[in-house]
């Protein structure tokens, strides 16, 4: 079988922070933000909006771009780090909200990786018969889990979500289209670089992210080329044959310094980072929306998707749209 995309969306919160409006409560200014990091403005999710509110309108529009009603879905997974509730998972609760009584559900716990991984994920279950369409979506509210007074990772974040929708094809009539290749890692080395200061086991309280931003960008080039190049190398293609690179939009350095070591002309290269910010496991699925969305990815375009975040974890998808 062949996992093919059927259709992706995307729901942004409508409230833009602008880095002006930022350097208002904390001192840094819109200068330092775009030159080290690219980033202009970023999503916030309004008060009583959650995660769960967020995937549901991506996954809705997912399913309308692939023409398709929640019942013909019997797995969803939801790439997240701020789920609504410790538990249930995230992808139950919407699952409920869709009306969904069928499948399975289940949350992904890779922070900016998610998405990546719930690809894989979902790819693996629907080859080995464990479901026939997949809903995969990365949701974040990461403004919750920000501290506001640490310039050195509020400035970085906003929230939003983005979903795919999977299905298995058999290979005779996939057209060469589908999941081609997977490369996930993870190195908990690494945990202390980029975590959360609390939890259900430890402090009874959500915490705050905290990051060794340096740390982490040493680390990120090098991680996110691996994996990539090992997807290349697994499916037989290289880096001359793709259409499209979606990375994880977290720093505007990091995606350009991808893009160098691999040789990929800037123009094949899809950046929301400018707009978005960085939304953990949204931030890949949103800006393949948008993408998909403004007719830039089309069918049978060869389109590499690639993150790296907290754990370490990070992979890589090569997918044939
Ligand atoms: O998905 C993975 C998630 N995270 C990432 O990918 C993040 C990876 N890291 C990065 O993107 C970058 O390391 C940052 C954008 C976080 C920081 O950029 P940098 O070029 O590595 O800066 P730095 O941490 O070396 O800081 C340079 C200076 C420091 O001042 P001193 O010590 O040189 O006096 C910081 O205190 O910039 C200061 N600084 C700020 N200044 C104004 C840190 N944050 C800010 C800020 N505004 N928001």
């Amino acid at each position: 079988m062949r996992s093919v995309v059927c259709g992706v969306g995307g729901y942004l919160p409508e409230r833009i922070v602008t880095n002006d409006e930022l350097a208002k409560t904390v001192d840094t200014s819109d200068e330092w933000i775009q030159q080290r990091t690219g980033i202009r403005e970023r999503r916030v999710a309004a008060k009583d909006e959650t995660t769960v509110d967020l995937a549901h309108k991506a996954a809705e529009a997912a399913l309308s771009n692939a023409g398709m009603t929640a019942q013909d879905i019997d797995l969803i997974i939801i790439a997240t780090t701020t789920p609504d509730l410790t538990f249930p998972a995230a992808a139950t609760l919407l699952q409920n909200r869709m009306g969904i009584h069928h499948g399975i559900a289940l949350d992904i716990q890779a922070v900016c990786s998610g998405f990546v991984y719930g690809v894989a994920t979902a790819d693996s279950y629907l080859k080995n018969n464990l479901g026939t369409c997949a809903l995969v979506i990365g949701a974040e509210t990461f403004s919750r889990i920000l501290d506001w007074q640490d310039r050195t990772t509020c400035v970085l974040f906003g929230d939003g979500a983005g979903a795919m929708v999977l299905k298995a094809v058999p290979e005779a009539e996939a057209e060469g289209r589908g999941v081609l290749a997977n490369r996930l890692r993870a190195d908990g080395e690494h945990w202390d670089k980029l975590y959360v200061d609390g939890g259900p086991s430890t402090t009874g309280t959500a915490g705050y992210v905290r990051m060794q931003g340096r740390e982490v960008f040493r680390h990120a080039v090098g991680m996110i080329s691996d994996v990539v190049e090992g997807a290349f190398a697994d499916s037989g293609f290289t880096v001359d044959d793709l259409d499209w690179f979606v990375p994880h939009q977290a720093n505007r350095r990091i995606i350009d310094g991808v893009g160098k070591k691999l040789n990929l002309p800037a123009e094949k290269v899809v950046v929301t980072v400018d707009r978005h910010a960085n939304t953990s496991a949204a931030s890949v699925p949103l800006a393949l929306s948008e993408a998909v969305g403004d007719g830039r990815i089309k069918r049978g375009d060869l389109v590499m998707l690639e993150a790296m975040g907290g754990g370490f974890t990070w992979g890589a998808s090569l997918i044939r749209w």
